[in-house]
């Protein structure tokens, strides 16, 4: 820069807005090609973490990790968001958003995909994945120009506030999962993703390729097979347990506002079972615009949320909820495995239509409020508002694809009544004793605040042989 000339701001204002000084901006940077080329690859890394995290969802028993793949899934579908828009500002039509940005990229991520194990899983997401695309950002963000490139630049800074948080809590997750014995076993897998990366020159392509070492495919030699079927830990002792009709008690005007409150808990923490369907409909639906996938996508992670606001409840009346609360698996497992990707969605939006009018969540907060209980006033507050966002995203992504509005909840209502809900073959075939945990937990709770319980509440024994969760009979 000459030093003689300079831009002299009339009073001592920072230079160009703050984004850098004079002396950064005088330096070339990247060209629009090589920063649509980066931006692809940060894009293609993202969508592929989505699928991931999601394709692993209902089969991974830990809980917390389950709402991680939710929280981290929905992270990186809203920063693929941002950055699919911005490759289309970038003089790229076609956008080519669809290809392989290099072929050993690929090989990276489906051998994440494809690992049977949750350990390799771990080091391959929370080691190698999202700290490879952290680093690949900081460079980005390093070496494109500060001015001409501002609006990329604003992107990867939002991404990585995301990002480096997923980072810090992952290498959280390796600490506690990963044993050395672990990563003796897996360290010529971890070498193979090593390997790709190098022959990819990078998750950016910014370094030199290495040449002549086509990485060899381990696990993703043989398709990945997707399976919806829901496990969990052992913090869910009876996942078949459906002696515990919690809307029956909900809608049952006689029983007390606080009661209710716990029970609604429970409703929240059972909630679980909701990104484990809904993941399944993501990852068996294919040939939507991105936009479904995005929104589909925030809708199970406010389910997962859900369930852990559920949990917050529990953790806030100092009750363990994994030894009192009976949470079942018995919504998810149907649906995944009964009913096709559609069905789902319709059983999925004709639930939460009914949740809608007076006895839903209007109703829900209602209790809370009544009951003098300012945290689940709060929750259900935010559980309500969340609900009348997925009733816009079943009305633009299933109603819109349906014949009318009365024939998608039609079908929805058939869908759901369609489902095999096997409450005495369970029984019979020693799954479950639908035992009837309400009383345990109602006592555990009146006893933690030293009260004596109602008896009217405590008898309640209402369970889901005949009735379902809206209140209408068992199908089929
Ligand atoms: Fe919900
Ligand atoms: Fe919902």
């Amino acid at each position: 820069m000459n030093p003689n000339v300079s831009s002299v701001p009339l009073l001592p204002l920072p230079p160009l807005v703050g984004l850098c000084t004079f002396e950064h901006a005088a330096r070339p940077g990247l060209s629009v090609e090589d920063c649509v080329k980066r931006l692809k690859r940060f894009h293609y890394s993202l969508w592929r973490l989505h699928q991931i995290c999601l394709a692993h969802l209902a089969t991974e028993p830990l809980y917390e990790l389950k709402m991680a793949f939710s929280h981290h899934g929905f992270l990186a579908a809203e920063n693929d968001t941002n950055l699919r828009t911005r490759v289309g500002e970038m003089r790229e039509p076609p956008l080519g958003l669809e290809k392989i940005p290099h072929p050993a990229m690929a090989v990276f991520f489906d051998e994440i995909l494809g690992t049977p194990s949750t350990q390799e899983r771990v080091l391959g997401l929370y080691e190698k994945a999202f700290p490879a695309l952290r680093d690949a950002m900081l460079r980005y963000i390093s070496e494109s120009h500060p001015l001409a490139d501002a609006p990329s630049i604003r992107l990867c800074k939002l991404a990585l506030v995301d990002i480096e948080g997923i980072c810090d809590y992952g290498a959280q997750v390796v600490e506690a999962l990963i044993r050395p014995e672990q990563r003796a076993q897996s360290a010529q897998w971890l070498g193979l993703l090593e390997i790709c990366l190098a022959a990819a020159g990078g998750l950016d392509g910014s370094q030199k390729m290495t040449e002549g070492t086509e990485p060899q495919r381990y696990y993703s030699s043989k398709p990945f097979v997707y399976d919806g079927t829901p496990v969990r830990d052992s913090r869910f002792p009876d996942p078949y347990n459906m002696g515990v009709n919690a809307e029956a008690f909900l809608y049952d005007e006689s029983q007390p506002p606080d009661a209710k409150v716990l029970m609604m808990l429970y409703k929240r923490l059972r909630e679980i079972d909701v990104p484990e369907m809904m993941s399944s409909i993501i990852a068996e639906t294919s040939g939507k615009p991105w936009g479904y996938y995005r929104d589909m996508t925030r809708q199970l992670w406010d389910e997962a949320r859900h369930a852990m606001m559920g949990e917050t409840g529990f953790v806030s009346l100092g009750l363990d909820w994994s030894h009192l609360v009976m949470v079942n698996s018995t919504w998810s497992r149907s649906l995944n495995t009964q009913l096709s990707p559609k069905e789902r969605h319709a059983v999925l939006y004709f639930i939460e239509q009914g949740l809608m009018p007076k006895t839903g969540k209007r109703h829900e907060w209602e209790v809370s409020r009544e009951s003098g209980n300012p945290l689940a006033t709060t929750l259900q507050d935010f559980d309500w508002a969340d609900e009348v966002l997925h009733a816009r995203i079943g009305r633009d992504w299933y109603v819109a694809d349906m014949p009318s509005a009365s024939e998608a909840i039609a079908y929805g209502d058939r869908c759901w009544s369609g489902v095999m809900v096997d409450w005495s073959s369970w029984k019979a075939n020693g799954l479950t004793e639908h035992r009837n945990w309400w009383p345990d937990l109602y006592t555990a709770w009146c006893q933690s605040r030293g009260v004596a319980p109602d008896p009217k509440v405590l008898a309640f024994d209402t369970n889901y042989s005949t009735m379902r969760a809206d209140l209408k009979d068992v199908g089929a």
